[in-house]
């Protein structure tokens, strides 16, 4: 089944959102395949955020992300990239729907509290940087109730 990486940032763990997040993710009936509290390296939150270094905010963004812990996750089921980025909601809390993680708990893009893979390639590469040392193997007794 597919994974995808969801990292909840330094704002959501000082806020005290670790639990709802989670308890967003296992409601829907997706899996847990491993978690870690931990502060990044600059030089860590760099590498995750590669793509964006042109970008006039990614010196800020670094900044935030290595401002305190971070959890970062790793969450399978069916879909999971693309439900999993409808359960975060758009980049700018704004905008993001009531309902999604960043509509109910966010305001500012620069504290959106959340992150998600935004496609199935993207989440093989941020779960192989930040999961080196693999997932655990373990399958839910709940299985054949959510998925057919
Ligand atoms: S872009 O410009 O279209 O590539 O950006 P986008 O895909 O919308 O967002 C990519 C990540 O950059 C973060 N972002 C910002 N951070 C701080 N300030 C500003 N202005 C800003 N704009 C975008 C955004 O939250 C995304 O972070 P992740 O962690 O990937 O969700």
């Amino acid at each position: 089944m597919e994974q995808t990486f969801i990292m909840i940032k330094p704002d959501g763990v000082q806020r005290g959102l670790i639990g709802e997040v989670i308890g967003r993710f296992e409601k829907k009936g997706f899996y847990l395949k491993a978690m870690k509290l931990v502060n990044v390296e600059k030089s860590f939150a760099e590498k995750h955020y590669a793509d964006l270094s042109s970008k006039p905010f990614f010196a800020g963004l670094v900044e935030y992300i290595v401002s305190g812990p971070v959890v970062a996750m790793v969450w399978e089921g069916k879909s999971v990239v693309a439900t999993g980025r409808k359960i975060v909601g758009a980049t700018n809390p704004l905008t993001a729907e009531p309902g999604t993680i960043r509509g109910d708990f966010a305001v500012d893009i620069g504290r959106n509290v959340i992150h998600g893979s935004d496609s199935v390639e993207n989440a093989r590469k941020e779960i192989a940087l930040w999961f080196p040392e693999g997932l655990a193997e373990w399958q839910s007794n709940q299985h054949p109730w959510i998925y057919e």
